[in-house]
């Protein structure tokens, strides 16, 4: 399973850069972290990873999102457009897909969305787990589903699990198919986390002190 970043943050990248493949953002993200120099901290973000960065349109008709995508693919040829799942953003992403840009189908929510952004040659699409649980949904049971249209109908798009909450979501995922995942800096920083190897290592440490002074 691929694992991205689900951040603009530099430092975090950086960090994390050993066991990530790629970094994806959305508008909210580019807000809290980029200030106004987008391109130039997209740039930044490229120059860091050896996969795929994705990058969301903010225009909602199919002539706007093409334009956007192509002049922000054009920024570098690690750049993956974002587009949401609605008629413009799928024909957009037909449309850009046809034209060999890679494509992240964003804000899906069905399996139907997810099967239109196969049909239109997408790379990803992104279901978001983490928010259909917050609506009262099972996110993971969306993933599944989707897992399971994809290898029916041998779809070469890749799932990409996201709006991720927690180190559950990250396992199941993983269980589910998913082929690839984006989480937060926070959440992957408690996928290293373990009470039974910090307890370990203080063991080891003090059993060979003690020995050294015996
Ligand atoms: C995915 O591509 C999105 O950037 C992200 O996972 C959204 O997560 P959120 O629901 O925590 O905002």
């Amino acid at each position: 399973m691929e694992i991205f970043l689900d951040t603009a943050n530099l430092y975090d990248i950086s960090h994390y850069r050993d066991f990530i493949c790629g970094v994806t953002t959305n508008p909210t993200i580019m807000a809290a972290y980029a200030a106004d120099d987008h391109k130039n901290i997209i740039g930044q973000i490229c120059d860091m990873v050896i996969g795929h960065v994705s990058v969301e349109v903010i225009s909602e008709n199919f002539n706007d999102m093409v334009r956007e995508g192509q002049e922000m693919a054009a920024w570098n040829n690690k750049i993956c457009i974002k587009l949401p799942c609605t008629f413009d953003g799928l024909k957009a992403c037909r449309h850009l897909s046809a034209n060999g840009i890679a494509t992240n189908m964003t804000l899906c929510f069905s399996s139907a969305q997810a099967l239109l952004a196969a049909r239109c040659g997408a790379a990803y699409v992104s279901p978001f787990i983490g928010r259909l649980d917050d609506d009262g949904c099972d996110g993971l049971s969306l993933l599944e589903e989707i897992s399971d249209i994809y290898d029916i109908g041998g779809y070469e798009t890749k799932l990409l699990a996201a709006s991720v909450r927690n180190v559950n979501h990250f396992i199941q995922s993983a269980m589910l198919g998913a082929d690839a995942i984006t989480i937060p800096p926070s959440i992957l920083k408690q996928c290293f986390e373990h009470h039974l190897t910090e307890k370990g290592i203080k063991i080891f440490s003090e059993d060979f002190r003690k020995s050294i002074k015996g």
